[in-house]
Protein backbone atom coordinates (compact mmCIF):
# COMPACT_ATOMS: atom_id res chain seq x y z
CA UNK A 1 0.00 0.00 0.00
CA UNK A 2 1.15 3.92 -0.55
CA UNK A 3 1.47 5.85 2.69
CA UNK A 4 -2.12 7.36 3.61
CA UNK A 5 -3.74 9.31 6.25
CA UNK A 6 -7.45 8.96 6.50
CA UNK A 7 -10.14 11.49 7.82
CA UNK A 8 -13.74 11.71 7.43
CA UNK A 9 -15.45 13.97 9.29
CA UNK A 10 -19.06 13.27 8.39
CA UNK A 11 -21.60 12.73 11.29
CA UNK A 12 -23.22 9.09 9.65
CA UNK A 13 -26.91 9.17 10.98
CA UNK A 14 -28.75 6.27 9.75
CA UNK A 15 -31.99 4.02 9.83
CA UNK A 16 -35.58 4.93 10.24
CA UNK A 17 -37.30 8.42 11.87
CA UNK A 18 -33.73 9.92 12.36
CA UNK A 19 -34.43 13.06 10.25
CA UNK A 20 -35.56 13.87 14.06
CA UNK A 21 -32.61 14.32 15.30
CA UNK A 22 -32.06 16.99 12.73
CA UNK A 23 -31.81 20.08 15.79
CA UNK A 24 -29.20 17.91 17.29
CA UNK A 25 -27.26 18.24 14.68
CA UNK A 26 -26.83 21.58 13.58
CA UNK A 27 -24.28 23.78 15.42
CA UNK A 28 -24.62 26.14 18.07
CA UNK A 29 -25.30 29.34 17.26
CA UNK A 30 -26.96 28.92 13.66
CA UNK A 31 -29.96 31.14 13.25
CA UNK A 32 -30.58 31.23 9.24
CA UNK A 33 -30.56 27.63 6.74
CA UNK A 34 -31.06 28.08 3.79
CA UNK A 35 -32.76 24.47 2.62
CA UNK A 36 -31.57 23.21 -0.64
CA UNK A 37 -33.52 20.88 -2.86
CA UNK A 38 -34.53 19.57 -6.33
CA UNK A 39 -37.56 19.74 -9.04
CA UNK A 40 -39.97 19.36 -6.48
CA UNK A 41 -39.34 15.04 -5.27
CA UNK A 42 -39.67 16.19 -1.36
CA UNK A 43 -42.45 18.22 -1.78
CA UNK A 44 -44.09 15.29 -3.35
CA UNK A 45 -43.45 12.36 -0.60
CA UNK A 46 -43.44 15.33 2.22
CA UNK A 47 -39.79 15.20 3.60
CA UNK A 48 -40.07 18.95 2.61
CA UNK A 49 -42.77 19.74 5.11
CA UNK A 50 -41.17 17.41 7.47
CA UNK A 51 -38.21 19.14 7.60
CA UNK A 52 -38.95 22.75 7.52
CA UNK A 53 -40.84 22.01 10.47
CA UNK A 54 -38.82 20.53 12.21
CA UNK A 55 -36.34 23.68 11.76
CA UNK A 56 -39.05 26.30 11.90
CA UNK A 57 -40.52 24.43 15.72
CA UNK A 58 -36.92 24.80 16.86
CA UNK A 59 -36.83 28.48 16.17
CA UNK A 60 -34.28 28.54 12.54
CA UNK A 61 -35.80 30.82 10.42
CA UNK A 62 -35.94 29.00 6.61
CA UNK A 63 -34.99 30.02 3.01
CA UNK A 64 -35.69 28.03 0.00
CA UNK A 65 -33.40 27.51 -3.06
CA UNK A 66 -35.39 25.01 -5.42
CA UNK A 67 -35.17 23.46 -8.69
CA UNK A 68 -31.43 22.16 -8.49
CA UNK A 69 -31.69 20.38 -11.91
CA UNK A 70 -30.09 17.14 -11.90
CA UNK A 71 -26.29 17.45 -13.35
CA UNK A 72 -26.45 21.00 -11.74
CA UNK A 73 -25.72 24.23 -13.34
CA UNK A 74 -23.13 26.68 -12.63
CA UNK A 75 -26.28 29.85 -12.53
CA UNK A 76 -28.36 27.75 -9.65
CA UNK A 77 -25.03 27.48 -7.75
CA UNK A 78 -24.46 31.46 -7.93
CA UNK A 79 -27.71 31.77 -7.15
CA UNK A 80 -27.90 29.66 -4.26
CA UNK A 81 -24.57 31.66 -2.77
CA UNK A 82 -26.06 35.10 -3.79
CA UNK A 83 -29.04 34.09 -1.58
CA UNK A 84 -26.73 32.85 1.22
CA UNK A 85 -24.44 36.54 1.27
CA UNK A 86 -27.74 38.41 0.88
CA UNK A 87 -29.44 36.49 3.38
CA UNK A 88 -26.84 36.28 5.90
CA UNK A 89 -27.65 32.58 6.02
CA UNK A 90 -25.38 30.57 8.25
CA UNK A 91 -26.12 26.75 7.56
CA UNK A 92 -26.99 24.97 4.39
CA UNK A 93 -28.94 22.06 4.64
CA UNK A 94 -29.13 19.97 1.47
CA UNK A 95 -32.15 17.76 1.32
CA UNK A 96 -32.29 15.38 -2.35
CA UNK A 97 -29.75 13.40 -3.93
CA UNK A 98 -26.37 13.96 -5.51
CA UNK A 99 -27.03 16.92 -7.60
CA UNK A 100 -29.17 18.79 -4.44
CA UNK A 101 -25.66 17.79 -2.19
CA UNK A 102 -23.14 19.11 -4.95
CA UNK A 103 -24.93 21.94 -5.60
CA UNK A 104 -25.25 22.67 -1.54
CA UNK A 105 -21.25 21.69 -1.35
CA UNK A 106 -20.48 24.72 -4.36
CA UNK A 107 -23.28 27.14 -2.57
CA UNK A 108 -21.55 26.52 0.93
CA UNK A 109 -17.95 27.83 0.14
CA UNK A 110 -18.94 30.72 -2.80
CA UNK A 111 -20.86 32.00 0.04
CA UNK A 112 -17.53 32.46 1.32
CA UNK A 113 -15.50 33.63 -1.73
CA UNK A 114 -15.69 36.51 -3.33
CA UNK A 115 -15.28 35.93 -7.11
CA UNK A 116 -17.00 33.92 -9.01
CA UNK A 117 -18.35 29.87 -8.07
CA UNK A 118 -17.07 28.52 -11.22
CA UNK A 119 -13.35 29.65 -10.09
CA UNK A 120 -13.79 26.95 -7.35
CA UNK A 121 -14.78 24.39 -9.57
CA UNK A 122 -12.03 24.84 -12.36
CA UNK A 123 -10.00 25.23 -9.21
CA UNK A 124 -8.35 28.09 -10.03
CA UNK A 125 -9.30 29.56 -6.64
CA UNK A 126 -9.39 27.18 -3.28
CA UNK A 127 -11.70 27.97 -0.94
CA UNK A 128 -10.45 29.42 2.43
CA UNK A 129 -13.95 28.72 4.15
CA UNK A 130 -16.89 27.83 3.74
CA UNK A 131 -20.41 28.10 5.60
CA UNK A 132 -21.43 24.69 7.57
CA UNK A 133 -23.37 22.40 5.44
CA UNK A 134 -25.21 19.22 6.25
CA UNK A 135 -27.07 16.87 4.31
CA UNK A 136 -30.93 14.56 4.04
CA UNK A 137 -30.07 11.89 1.39
CA UNK A 138 -33.31 10.98 -0.56
CA UNK A 139 -31.36 9.25 -3.53
CA UNK A 140 -28.81 6.17 -3.07
CA UNK A 141 -26.14 6.91 -5.49
CA UNK A 142 -23.28 8.87 -5.60
CA UNK A 143 -21.76 9.14 -2.39
CA UNK A 144 -21.49 12.55 -1.91
CA UNK A 145 -23.73 12.04 1.52
CA UNK A 146 -20.19 11.41 2.91
CA UNK A 147 -17.42 12.65 0.70
CA UNK A 148 -15.99 16.31 0.05
CA UNK A 149 -16.75 16.16 -4.02
CA UNK A 150 -19.12 17.94 -6.09
CA UNK A 151 -19.89 17.78 -9.42
CA UNK A 152 -21.13 21.03 -11.16
CA UNK A 153 -22.00 21.69 -15.08
CA UNK A 154 -21.80 24.95 -17.08
CA UNK A 155 -23.92 24.49 -19.94
CA UNK A 156 -22.97 27.73 -21.47
CA UNK A 157 -19.56 26.27 -22.00
CA UNK A 158 -20.63 22.31 -22.26
CA UNK A 159 -18.19 22.14 -19.21
CA UNK A 160 -18.81 19.48 -16.37
CA UNK A 161 -16.54 19.08 -13.54
CA UNK A 162 -15.62 17.57 -10.16
CA UNK A 163 -14.06 19.50 -7.32
CA UNK A 164 -13.43 19.41 -3.62
CA UNK A 165 -12.03 20.73 -0.83
CA UNK A 166 -11.35 19.75 2.95
CA UNK A 167 -14.14 22.47 3.21
CA UNK A 168 -17.07 20.31 1.42
CA UNK A 169 -17.44 17.35 3.80
CA UNK A 170 -20.94 17.92 5.07
CA UNK A 171 -20.84 18.31 8.71
CA UNK A 172 -23.46 15.20 8.82
CA UNK A 173 -25.80 13.36 6.68
CA UNK A 174 -29.31 11.55 7.48
CA UNK A 175 -30.08 8.34 5.61
CA UNK A 176 -33.13 7.35 5.85
CA UNK A 177 -34.14 4.35 3.90
CA UNK A 178 -37.62 5.05 3.79
CA UNK A 179 -36.82 8.95 2.29
CA UNK A 180 -35.98 6.69 -1.26
CA UNK A 181 -39.12 4.67 -1.56
CA UNK A 182 -40.36 7.46 -3.80
CA UNK A 183 -37.31 7.03 -6.17
CA UNK A 184 -38.73 5.71 -9.56
CA UNK A 185 -37.76 2.11 -11.07
CA UNK A 186 -35.30 4.18 -13.72
CA UNK A 187 -33.27 6.50 -10.93
CA UNK A 188 -33.43 3.69 -8.51
CA UNK A 189 -31.40 1.28 -10.99
CA UNK A 190 -28.93 4.57 -12.26
CA UNK A 191 -28.70 4.35 -8.56
CA UNK A 192 -27.16 1.54 -8.49
CA UNK A 193 -24.87 1.48 -11.78
CA UNK A 194 -23.57 4.77 -10.46
CA UNK A 195 -22.52 3.10 -7.22
CA UNK A 196 -21.34 0.11 -8.82
CA UNK A 197 -19.13 1.85 -11.11
CA UNK A 198 -17.66 3.93 -7.91
CA UNK A 199 -16.38 0.59 -6.67
CA UNK A 200 -15.05 -0.30 -9.78
CA UNK A 201 -12.93 2.75 -10.43
CA UNK A 202 -11.62 1.89 -7.13
CA UNK A 203 -10.67 -2.38 -7.97
CA UNK A 204 -9.03 -0.84 -10.85
CA UNK A 205 -5.93 0.82 -9.29
CA UNK A 206 -2.21 1.17 -9.27
CA UNK A 207 -0.54 -2.31 -8.77
CA UNK A 208 -0.12 -2.45 -4.96
CA UNK A 209 -0.71 -5.26 -1.77
CA UNK A 210 -4.44 -4.41 -1.73
CA UNK A 211 -6.12 -8.12 -0.19
CA UNK A 212 -8.56 -6.58 2.00
CA UNK A 213 -9.78 -3.70 0.39
CA UNK A 214 -9.78 -5.97 -2.99
CA UNK A 215 -12.75 -8.35 -0.65
CA UNK A 216 -14.01 -5.32 0.57
CA UNK A 217 -15.03 -3.89 -2.67
CA UNK A 218 -16.27 -7.68 -4.15
CA UNK A 219 -18.57 -7.79 -1.36
CA UNK A 220 -20.10 -4.70 -1.87
CA UNK A 221 -20.56 -5.53 -5.55
CA UNK A 222 -21.50 -9.17 -4.73
CA UNK A 223 -24.36 -7.14 -2.10
CA UNK A 224 -25.63 -5.03 -4.74
CA UNK A 225 -25.98 -7.99 -7.23
CA UNK A 226 -28.04 -9.81 -5.00
CA UNK A 227 -30.10 -6.96 -3.38
CA UNK A 228 -30.77 -5.12 -7.25
CA UNK A 229 -33.20 -7.58 -8.27
CA UNK A 230 -35.05 -8.17 -5.57
CA UNK A 231 -35.91 -4.04 -4.83
CA UNK A 232 -36.68 -3.43 -8.53
CA UNK A 233 -39.48 -6.31 -7.37
CA UNK A 234 -40.39 -4.37 -4.50
CA UNK A 235 -39.35 -0.65 -4.62
CA UNK A 236 -40.90 -0.36 -0.94
CA UNK A 237 -38.79 -2.91 0.86
CA UNK A 238 -37.29 -1.19 4.00
CA UNK A 239 -34.52 -4.51 3.76
CA UNK A 240 -33.50 -3.45 0.55
CA UNK A 241 -33.56 0.07 0.22
CA UNK A 242 -31.16 -0.12 3.47
CA UNK A 243 -28.79 -2.22 1.80
CA UNK A 244 -28.48 -0.68 -1.08
CA UNK A 245 -28.48 2.86 0.72
CA UNK A 246 -25.85 1.77 2.57
CA UNK A 247 -23.68 0.13 0.00
CA UNK A 248 -23.61 4.02 -1.59
CA UNK A 249 -22.35 5.65 1.00
CA UNK A 250 -19.61 2.73 1.69
CA UNK A 251 -18.80 2.69 -2.49
CA UNK A 252 -17.73 6.31 -1.83
CA UNK A 253 -16.20 7.33 1.53
CA UNK A 254 -12.66 6.65 1.31
CA UNK A 255 -12.77 3.82 3.16
CA UNK A 256 -12.34 1.51 0.11
CA UNK A 257 -9.21 3.92 -1.73
CA UNK A 258 -7.05 3.97 1.42
CA UNK A 259 -3.49 2.76 0.23
CA UNK A 260 -3.74 3.28 -3.47
CA UNK A 261 -5.37 5.70 -5.81
CA UNK A 262 -8.51 4.58 -8.01
CA UNK A 263 -8.47 4.87 -11.70
CA UNK A 264 -11.74 7.46 -11.93
CA UNK A 265 -11.53 8.03 -15.80
CA UNK A 266 -14.36 6.55 -16.96
CA UNK A 267 -16.17 9.14 -14.61
CA UNK A 268 -13.76 11.87 -16.23
CA UNK A 269 -14.94 10.37 -19.81
CA UNK A 270 -18.62 10.43 -18.68
CA UNK A 271 -18.50 14.51 -17.53
CA UNK A 272 -17.66 15.12 -20.30
CA UNK A 273 -20.38 13.28 -22.53
CA UNK A 274 -22.84 14.79 -19.96
CA UNK A 275 -21.50 18.35 -20.57
CA UNK A 276 -22.45 17.64 -23.76
CA UNK A 277 -26.08 15.61 -24.33
CA UNK A 278 -27.02 16.21 -20.16
CA UNK A 279 -27.67 12.41 -20.13
CA UNK A 280 -28.13 10.76 -16.39
CA UNK A 281 -24.58 10.10 -15.01
CA UNK A 282 -25.12 6.68 -14.18
CA UNK A 283 -26.66 5.94 -17.92
CA UNK A 284 -23.14 7.33 -19.30
CA UNK A 285 -21.22 4.95 -16.90
CA UNK A 286 -23.55 1.61 -18.06
CA UNK A 287 -22.25 2.50 -21.40
CA UNK A 288 -18.87 3.31 -21.10
CA UNK A 289 -17.35 1.12 -18.18
CA UNK A 290 -17.66 -2.05 -20.40
CA UNK A 291 -15.66 -0.51 -23.03
CA UNK A 292 -13.08 1.27 -20.99
CA UNK A 293 -12.67 -2.35 -19.79
CA UNK A 294 -12.24 -3.72 -23.17
CA UNK A 295 -10.38 -1.52 -24.16
CA UNK A 296 -7.82 -1.42 -21.18
CA UNK A 297 -8.27 -5.74 -20.45
CA UNK A 298 -4.82 -5.94 -21.38
CA UNK A 299 -2.99 -3.16 -18.49
CA UNK A 300 -3.63 -6.12 -16.40
CA UNK A 301 -5.58 -8.87 -17.39
CA UNK A 302 -5.18 -10.84 -13.90
CA UNK A 303 -7.22 -7.74 -12.34
CA UNK A 304 -9.95 -8.59 -14.68
CA UNK A 305 -10.22 -12.12 -14.08
CA UNK A 306 -10.15 -12.04 -10.52
CA UNK A 307 -13.34 -9.67 -10.77
CA UNK A 308 -14.75 -12.16 -13.45
CA UNK A 309 -14.36 -14.94 -10.93
CA UNK A 310 -14.49 -13.45 -7.32
CA UNK A 311 -17.78 -11.11 -8.19
CA UNK A 312 -19.80 -12.76 -11.62
CA UNK A 313 -18.92 -16.40 -10.60
CA UNK A 314 -17.30 -17.17 -13.94
CA UNK A 315 -15.88 -20.80 -14.23
CA UNK A 316 -12.39 -20.29 -15.58
CA UNK A 317 -11.23 -23.67 -15.82
CA UNK A 318 -9.95 -24.82 -19.93
CA UNK A 319 -10.07 -21.00 -20.56
CA UNK A 320 -7.70 -18.30 -21.39
CA UNK A 321 -6.90 -15.22 -19.20
CA UNK A 322 -8.34 -13.22 -22.33
CA UNK A 323 -11.37 -15.33 -22.51
CA UNK A 324 -12.36 -15.45 -18.40
CA UNK A 325 -11.53 -11.62 -18.07
CA UNK A 326 -13.91 -11.21 -21.36
CA UNK A 327 -16.90 -13.03 -19.55
CA UNK A 328 -16.84 -10.66 -16.42
CA UNK A 329 -16.60 -7.63 -18.95
CA UNK A 330 -19.82 -9.40 -20.76
CA UNK A 331 -22.00 -10.36 -17.55
CA UNK A 332 -21.10 -6.89 -15.93
CA UNK A 333 -22.79 -5.23 -19.21
CA UNK A 334 -25.74 -7.79 -19.15
CA UNK A 335 -26.62 -7.47 -15.68
CA UNK A 336 -26.65 -3.78 -16.09
CA UNK A 337 -29.12 -3.69 -19.27
CA UNK A 338 -31.12 -6.62 -17.58
CA UNK A 339 -32.25 -3.89 -14.83
CA UNK A 340 -32.98 -1.32 -17.22
CA UNK A 341 -29.21 0.66 -17.96
CA UNK A 342 -28.25 1.45 -21.30
CA UNK A 343 -25.73 0.16 -23.40
CA UNK A 344 -25.22 2.53 -25.80
CA UNK A 345 -25.31 5.94 -26.92
CA UNK A 346 -27.75 5.76 -29.71
CA UNK A 347 -29.72 4.87 -26.66
CA UNK A 348 -29.83 8.59 -25.93
CA UNK A 349 -30.17 9.18 -30.01
CA UNK A 350 -26.32 9.91 -29.55
CA UNK A 351 -23.74 10.16 -32.80
CA UNK A 352 -20.94 10.48 -33.59
CA UNK A 353 -21.46 13.90 -34.53
CA UNK A 354 -19.97 16.01 -31.17
CA UNK A 355 -17.56 13.12 -30.48
CA UNK A 356 -14.46 15.74 -30.65
CA UNK A 357 -16.06 18.08 -28.47
CA UNK A 358 -16.49 15.14 -26.03
CA UNK A 359 -12.90 14.39 -26.12
CA UNK A 360 -12.04 17.97 -26.11
CA UNK A 361 -14.03 18.27 -22.73
CA UNK A 362 -12.54 14.99 -21.77
CA UNK A 363 -8.84 16.44 -22.67
CA UNK A 364 -9.30 19.27 -20.56
CA UNK A 365 -7.18 18.61 -17.88
CA UNK A 366 -4.46 16.30 -19.91
CA UNK A 367 -4.21 12.58 -20.11
CA UNK A 368 -6.20 11.14 -16.83
CA UNK A 369 -6.82 7.55 -15.05
CA UNK A 370 -4.36 5.87 -12.50
CA UNK A 371 -4.84 2.46 -13.85
CA UNK A 372 -3.54 3.24 -16.84
CA UNK A 373 -3.47 6.75 -18.80
CA UNK A 374 -5.77 7.91 -21.12
CA UNK A 375 -4.72 9.90 -24.42
CA UNK A 376 -6.93 11.82 -26.90
CA UNK A 377 -6.81 8.86 -29.16
CA UNK A 378 -7.69 6.10 -26.44
CA UNK A 379 -10.95 8.42 -25.60
CA UNK A 380 -12.07 8.54 -29.10
CA UNK A 381 -11.54 5.00 -29.54
CA UNK A 382 -13.75 4.26 -26.01
CA UNK A 383 -16.21 6.75 -27.32
CA UNK A 384 -16.55 5.08 -30.85
CA UNK A 385 -16.66 1.42 -28.88
CA UNK A 386 -20.05 3.12 -27.04
CA UNK A 387 -21.67 4.57 -29.84
O1 LIG B 1 -35.08 17.08 -8.51
P1 LIG B 1 -36.03 16.19 -7.78
O2 LIG B 1 -37.46 16.54 -8.01
O3 LIG B 1 -35.70 16.03 -6.34
O4 LIG B 1 -35.92 14.73 -8.48
C1 LIG B 1 -34.72 13.98 -8.51
C2 LIG B 1 -34.06 13.98 -9.88
O5 LIG B 1 -34.99 14.17 -10.90
C3 LIG B 1 -35.06 12.53 -8.31
N1 LIG B 1 -35.17 12.15 -6.89
C4 LIG B 1 -34.23 12.28 -5.91
N2 LIG B 1 -34.69 11.75 -4.77
C5 LIG B 1 -35.95 11.31 -5.01
C6 LIG B 1 -36.25 11.56 -6.36
N3 LIG B 1 -37.44 11.23 -6.92
C7 LIG B 1 -38.36 10.65 -6.12
N4 LIG B 1 -38.12 10.36 -4.82
C8 LIG B 1 -36.94 10.68 -4.23
N5 LIG B 1 -36.73 10.35 -2.94
O6 LIG B 1 -34.01 11.82 -8.92
C9 LIG B 1 -33.53 12.57 -10.03
C10 LIG B 1 -32.01 12.50 -10.06
O7 LIG B 1 -31.47 13.14 -8.95
P2 LIG B 1 -29.90 13.49 -8.89
O8 LIG B 1 -29.62 14.13 -7.59
O9 LIG B 1 -29.52 14.21 -10.13
O10 LIG B 1 -29.26 12.04 -8.97
P3 LIG B 1 -27.88 11.49 -8.40
O11 LIG B 1 -27.93 11.32 -6.94
O12 LIG B 1 -27.57 10.32 -9.23
O13 LIG B 1 -26.81 12.66 -8.69
C11 LIG B 1 -26.26 12.84 -9.96
C12 LIG B 1 -25.22 13.95 -9.94
O14 LIG B 1 -24.16 13.65 -9.04
C13 LIG B 1 -22.90 13.72 -9.73
C14 LIG B 1 -23.29 13.37 -11.14
O15 LIG B 1 -22.32 13.72 -12.09
C15 LIG B 1 -24.58 14.13 -11.31
O16 LIG B 1 -24.31 15.49 -11.56
N6 LIG B 1 -21.92 12.88 -9.05
C16 LIG B 1 -21.46 13.28 -7.84
C17 LIG B 1 -20.50 12.59 -7.14
C18 LIG B 1 -19.98 13.06 -5.84
N7 LIG B 1 -20.32 14.24 -5.40
O17 LIG B 1 -19.25 12.36 -5.16
C19 LIG B 1 -19.91 11.35 -7.66
C20 LIG B 1 -20.69 10.77 -8.79
O18 LIG B 1 -19.83 9.93 -9.51
C21 LIG B 1 -21.33 11.75 -9.72
O19 LIG B 1 -20.44 12.22 -10.71
ZN1 LIG C 1 -20.53 8.32 -10.26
Amino acid sequence: MENFTFHNPTKLVFGRGQLETLPTLIPENVERVLVVYGGGSIKRNGIYDSTVKLLQDHGYATYDLAGVEPNPRLKTVQKGADLCKNENIDFVLAVGGGSVIDASKTIASAAKYDGDAWDLVTREAEPQDALPLGTILTLAATGSEMNAGAVVTNWETNEKYGWGSPYSYPLFSILDPVHTYSVPKDQTVYGMVDMMSHVLEQYFHTPTNSPVQDRMAEGILRSIIETAPKLLNNLESYEHRETIMYAGTMAFNGILQMGYRGDWATHNMEHAVSAVYDIPHAGGLSILFPNWMKHNMHVNTERFKQLAVRVFGVNPEGKTDDEVALEGIERLSKFWSALGAPTRLADYDIDDSQIELMVDRAMKRGPFGNFTKLHEGDVRSILQMSL
